[in-house]
């Protein structure tokens, strides 16, 4: 039977999946790689570290003998968005990638929103500039590292230097392309304008492709003879993909590193202060999206790095839920939705005496979910009704998580029988992109199946309202502590 290879390459690793082409996922292999801090606020990666985690996983599939690597028709990427992969003449990586939730950027950024104009940049892309976009990075490497600056023929995205890599042509797709704040999202093409603000030669630029277009022949070094590379999407339009969240007003919520709400839209549209992003969707059409740095890294971080503790210990307090007196701010690499704010740091608020580790970390969950439905006011601002929603992502894995979700957004929270989301939208993409199924939509009406449903409770319900509208306070006190800090 064909097979098909959807890879995922997230920030703190890559996931491969194997899957058939009626869906059932064959084999999983997972690599990690570093993320690297250099200084406060800043993130970055080694793109070379990628790709070696890319090859390793790609071999291991098929290590055991139990799957034919022959019978692979199509392969494809959903990648972390918005990094910024700088290569010379040569094809050399001139610099480590500066990843999406990197902070550096705020001069540049102000400059774009500021003196270029949030109008202006709306009109040309659809978006305005937010810290972890791609085009505020160029400008940051153009005014602090000129001699690497001087050195770019090649400028992309994570997932198109791995797919460069893999087959030798330079693609990127819409949805991916969106979040550079360089394509024109409306007319899918890039923006002659902003490249001219940003200082970008069309030529460093990767051709535009839809996610599901075939773009080339693995090489064959990576020993897939009969498989082609499909051009893929952003991490979160393949997620959205993998939960088929491909409908007008489908939403779907990614608990990964980051958090995201993704609504898909038929028609483009664009919010009334560009809180959310507008980007393509990697079916042909539209999304809207907002996006928190820290989700599943938040709680990872509290329970992991700092408490060395079980995932399960928010369970203790589950009698607390909708009265936990802690209040969590998930801010620890600043935000950038609704705030756009890269001063923003994590709090906790609201301890007591008696206050215990379990409330605490069922106030970094709910915080999470307070944040996300900041997000989700502003789709609800802008016409958009999210009674349901898809979930994916590490932190979905938690039924506490989706109960809390479920009762903070008022919205039924649906898992799926696949719950690798990017990884199982790009091994969609990669069916699509050979024949094998006629459209994005048919595909995942075929393939992606419902598992379990959260539904709100009205009791939970009331008692969240009432903490979020403490919630929303915080960050508007806080904001010029943050700054001062
Ligand atoms: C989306 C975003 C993140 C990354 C995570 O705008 O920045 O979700 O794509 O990989």
């Amino acid at each position: 039977m064909n097979t098909y290879i959807g890879i995922d390459l997230g920030t703190s690793g890559v996931k491969i999946l194997l899957v058939a082409k009626d869906g059932r996922i064959l084999s999983e292999v997972s690599e990690s790689y570093p993320v690297f801090y250099p200084q406060d606020g800043w993130s970055e990666q080694n793109p070379s570290d990628w790709l070696v985690a890319v090859k390793t996983g790609l071999k291991k599939l098929f290590e055991e003998g139990k799957y034919d690597s022959s019978a692979v028709k199509g392969v494809s990427i959903g990648g972390q968005m918005h990094g910024l992969v700088l290569m010379d003449e040569k094809d050399e990586i001139i610099r480590p990638a500066i990843l999406w939730n990197d902070g550096r950027t705020q001069k540049q950024t102000d400059y774009l929103n500021q003196s270029i104009g949030k109008q202006k940049l709306s009109s040309l892309t659809a978006n305005i500039a937010f810290a972890g976009f791609t085009a505020p990075k160029i400008l940051w490497v153009k005014e602090n590292e000129p001699e690497n600056f001087q050195k770019i023929a090649k400028l992309c995205l994570p997932k198109d230097y791995i797919a460069y890599m893999l087959t030798g042509e330079f693609t990127t797709d819409y949805s991916d392309a969106s979040g550079t704040l360089l394509l024109d999202v409306q007319n899918k093409c890039w923006s002659e304008e902003m490249c001219r603000i940003c200082s970008v030669e069309k030529k460093w630029l990767p051709k535009l492709c839809e996610s599901f277009e075939a773009t080339g022949k693995i090489k064959a070094e990576y020993n897939l003879p009969n498989a082609l590379l499909t051009a893929g999407a952003g991490d979160n339009a393949a997620a959205a993909i993998g939960t088929g969240t491909v409908k007008n007003g489908n939403c779907n919520i990614s608990l990964g590193t980051s958090g995201t709400v993704f609504v898909a839209q038929d028609n483009f549209s664009v919010d009334e202060k560009n809180a959310l992003h507008a980007f393509a969707h990697a079916t042909g059409n539209w999304h809207l999206m907002g996006c928190i740095l820290s989700a599943a890294s938040a709680n990872k971080w509290w329970i992991e790095d700092v408490l060395q503790a079980d995932y399960a210990l928010a369970t203790q307090a589950e009698n607390k839920l909708g009265e936990n007196t802690v209040y969590f701010l998930p801010y620890l690499m600043g935000e950038r939705s609704p705030h756009n704010d890269v001063n923003a740091r994590g709090a906790f608020i609201g301890m007591r005496p008696d206050t215990t580790k379990a409330e605490m970390s069922l106030a970094v969950l709910e915080g999470v979910a307070f944040a996300l439905k900041d997000c989700v006011e502003i789709a609800c601002a802008n016409g958009v009704k999210v009674d349901k929603t898809n979930i994916c992502g590490g932190g979905a894995k938690s039924t506490l998580w989706k109960k809390i979700i479920a009762n903070v957004l008022n919205a039924e929270v649906r898992s799926l029988q696949t719950e690798q989301g990017p990884a199982y939208g790009a091994a969609i993409l990669a069916m699509v992109g050979v024949g094998e199924y006629a459209s994005v939509k048919e595909a995942t009406e075929k393939l992606v199946k419902i598992d379990s449903t959260v539904s709100p409770e009205p009791k939970l319900v009331k008692k969240y309202e009432k903490r979020y509208q403490v919630f929303q306070k915080l960050y508007p006190n806080l904001k010029t502590v943050f700054a001062e800090m």
